[in-house]
């Protein structure tokens, strides 16, 4: 009953400064769950990094989330990003290995924030 027949992504903004950066949005069609991908480059090419993944409560363990992500990593394959980054509390790093996500020993292992309101 909760699986994703349709993922709609959208192009949000575009912003020229100081490179191309992108906001694409995934949403189920019936607007369950949603995430973003913030997408970028560097010298090594463009790269994509998950961010506010977030399904409604109440359509929550019916694999929208997983689906959402999956068609995110599928659109990033095609578009030859190099890599996919996201940060993500402890208790989540198994729902995200078993999507294909691992730590990395030089990517971001702390996510560090400072509230300014
Ligand atoms: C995390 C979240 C996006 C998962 O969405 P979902 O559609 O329920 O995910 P799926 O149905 O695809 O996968 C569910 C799996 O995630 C696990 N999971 C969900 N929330 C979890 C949590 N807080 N801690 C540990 N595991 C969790 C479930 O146990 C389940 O595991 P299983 O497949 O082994 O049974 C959803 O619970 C949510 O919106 N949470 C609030 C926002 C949030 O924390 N977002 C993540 C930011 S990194």
């Amino acid at each position: 009953m909760g699986k994703i027949n349709t993922v709609i992504m959208s192009e949000n903004k575009i912003y020229r400064s100081p490179s191309w950066a992108r906001l694409w949005t995934f949403t189920d069609s019936e607007s369950r769950g949603r995430l973003e991908l913030v997408v970028l480059q560097n010298k090594k090419g463009s790269y994509g990094i998950i961010e506010n993944v977030l399904v409604k409560e109440e359509f929550r363990n019916q694999g929208i989330a997983s689906s959402l992500i999956k068609e995110a990593i599928e659109t990033s394959k095609q578009k030859g990003f190099y890599k996919i980054t996201l940060t993500c509390a402890d208790d989540l790093t198994y729902f995200y290995a078993k999507l294909g996500f691992a730590w990395h020993p030089l990517g971001q292992s702390h996510c560090m924030r400072m509230n300014l309101k």
